[in-house]
């Protein structure tokens, strides 16, 4: 089938190659020139694990646009995959749906189009979408477009880091539409997907246990919830352990040894149940603040999203408690920093955790240094202002510091000479923020280890 994306980043980037290397012929538009120019010469704009080998192995399937011309017309399915970041207010920023909704009717040539909203939106946006890409061809076209295309929803449950792998074995996919020409259309789309019938790439095997993967077709508002309510369901998991934590900490418990046996029990389930500092990435923060604003227009509250937040707000200001109760005086302090993306195995800076805490410290008149595998030039473009010294090797970070902070889990970090990286501070504190270290062999060289709980 002929599919365009609008927008390469994180979601739309990654849908595209994956549905290139299912077969389809997939055009990538993005306003952006210098990603659309970088995807055209070879390169890529976010990392991403097996990213380029996809695209390499897909690039037969493959093309990149600026040009909305070039995308739009003789599309089966027009996918819009751009940012919906949170405005002042907490509610979604809508403007680059707009925008791409606007282009995608001057562009429509008439023939029949699914047009399925990737980005998460709030609630209600799929009939928003659909007048405006309708209002935009009637405008540019001196004629009606109706029942010349549909509007879906597809939801998207990636996560950054293991995007790809999620994109070609996810556990679901969600399509919802009022009209069943979007569902056959896109059931078609997805179809090697669903009964996974497409050779696995070398670098990606398929998980041994899956069979076929479930579809389920709703109405547009319920794909719409789905998404803000799976978000949210995962961002209270998180905060529920990390408030549970707290308790641990004050009566003496091991927080691992208790999620561990809680998680165990079928009912809850092991993952999102990791204490330590809290979410961050684009999606949490922003949909949860989205979904409260939401039932806010109804006249509804949502005191569990609302204290899911809250508790995820305070894990950040914790390690700087921490800090200042080790510590006693934090102006003039050197602490380093390991990890400044929001997880492992990506890029991607937003909401992530580091960027508070490094204000913090630095606001308290600390000297912040800091290392990322693959984020620091990322940083430096965008957060110079935090004052933060950027380090290229992690030995670096540890030079004459007073503490190390690990905020995000990166593998190399659990690898490090500790022994080296303990000899080359001034006082061999550690905060581990993300239980990643190995605590006995650390203080086995002499540190002070600390956790977030306990
Ligand atoms: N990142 C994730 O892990 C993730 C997971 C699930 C869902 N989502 C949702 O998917 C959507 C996209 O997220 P992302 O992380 O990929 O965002 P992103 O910021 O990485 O990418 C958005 C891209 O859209 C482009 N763009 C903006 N306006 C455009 C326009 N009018 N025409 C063409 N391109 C345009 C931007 O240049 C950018 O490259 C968001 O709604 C997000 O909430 C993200």
């Amino acid at each position: 089938m002929n599919v365009s994306i609008i927008g390469t980043g994180y979601v739309g980037l990654t849908t595209g190659v994956c549905l290139a290397y299912l077969g389809h012929k997939v055009k990538c538009l993005d306003t952006d020139a210098r990603k659309v120019d970088l995807l055209k010469s070879g390169g890529t704009p976010i990392f991403e694990p097996y990213l380029p080998e996809l695209i390499a192995q897909s690039s037969a399937n493959l093309c990149f646009t600026t040009d909305y011309s070039v995308a739009i017309p003789g599309a089966d399915v027009v996918f819009i995959a751009v940012g919906t970041p949170p405005s002042r207010d907490g509610s979604p920023d809508l403007q680059f749906v707009r925008a791409a909704a606007e282009g995608i009717g001057r562009h429509f040539d008439g023939e029949h189009m699914v047009v399925v909203n990737k980005s998460t939106v709030p609630i209600g946006s799929g009939n928003w979408v659909g007048s405006l890409v309708r209002e935009s061809f009637a405008a540019h076209h001196n004629q009606k477009s109706d029942h010349r295309f549909s509007v879906a929803s597809n939801p998207e449950f990636l996560r950054e880091g293991t995007a790809l792998h999620d994109s070609l074995y996810p556990d679901r996919v969600v399509i919802g539409s009022d009209d069943p020409r979007s569902l056959e259309v896109l059931y078609r789309l997805y179809r090697p997907l669903l009964d996974q019938t497409f050779p696995a790439p070398s670098f990606l095997p398929r998980p041994e246990a899956l069979g076929a993967v479930p579809l389920v077709s709703t109405d547009l508002a319920s794909a719409e919830l789905i998404k803000y309510a799976a978000n949210a369901f995962l961002a209270l998991k998180i905060s529920y352990i990390n408030e549970i934590g707290q308790i641990a900490e004050r009566v003496g418990a091991n927080i691992q040894q208790v999620a561990k046996g809680i998680g165990l029990d079928a009912r809850i389930g092991n993952r999102f149940l990791q204490a330590g500092i809290g979410w961050g990435g684009s999606c949490f923060g922003k949909d949860t603040s989205a979904l409260v604003s939401t039932a806010a227009e109804y006249g509804l509250s949502l005191p569990i999203v609302e204290a899911a937040r809250r508790v995820n707000r305070r894990q950040r200001d914790l390690v700087v408690d921490k800090l200042l109760a080790e510590l006693k005086i934090l102006k003039g302090r050197t602490i380093g920093l390991l990890g400044l993306a929001f997880k492992p195995n990506t890029d991607d800076l937003r909401e992530a955790p580091a960027l508070d805490i490094a204000r913090s410290l630095v606001d308290r008149g600390c000297k912040v240094k800091a290392h990322d595998p693959v984020a620091l030039d990322r940083f430096r473009a965008v957060h110079s202002d935090l004052g933060v010294i950027c380090c290229a090797e992690p030995e670096s970070v540890a030079e004459g510091a007073d503490a190390i902070v690990l905020v995000t889990e990166w593998q190399e970090y659990r690898e490090l000479n500790w022994q080296d990286i303990g000899e080359r501070m001034r006082t061999r504190i550690v905060l581990d923020g993300r239980y990643a270290l190995d605590r006995a062999r650390l203080e086995g060289f002499g540190f002070r280890y600390l956790a977030i709980a306990g």
